[in-house]
């Protein structure tokens, strides 16, 4: 099973969009390098390289946010903060019991899941606010 975007999830913002596919290329990445048995080194630096890019996907995403003066703003941001605290606990456990079919199917669960759930909510109502502030600006 690989990880792909789908078309239900677009909020509309195409910058938005656009990271959230390479979010889904690097999470799919990282699930790729757990199942083909490589070592902690090489799977360990594909979580450095999907976890990087989230970061910078939220950042950018908050940013878009306080331009917008969006109301929903810390709610958002705390729902971010959760999950990247959610991905070290991962990192962490993954430290411990090392790289696996289990841990992959773990990870793929936990982060397609939270991905999933964040922007068919989270996202897509910052998607329908930024359509209308967008238009009126
Ligand atoms: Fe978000
Ligand atoms: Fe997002």
């Amino acid at each position: 099973m690989s990880v792909v975007w789908t078309q239900d999830l677009a909020v509309g913002v195409k910058a938005i969009d656009e990271q959230h596919k390479e979010i889904f290329k690097r999470v799919d990445g990282l699930l790729e390098a757990c199942r083909s048995g490589k070592g902690k080194e090489a799977v360990e630096e594909t979580l450095d390289f999907m976890e990087d890019y989230l970061v910078r996907h939220f950042t950018a995403e908050e940013n878009i946010q306080l331009h917008y003066a969006y109301p929903d703003y810390y709610a958002h941001k705390k729902e971010h903060e959760g999950f990247i605290r959610d991905v070290g606990a991962l990192r962490k456990k993954f430290k411990r019991e090392g790289t696996s079919l289990m841990m992959a199917a773990e990870m793929s669960a936990a982060l397609v899941d939270w991905l999933v759930k964040h922007i068919k909510k989270s996202d897509m109502e910052l998607g329908k606010f930024l359509k209308l502030s967008i238009v009126k600006h």
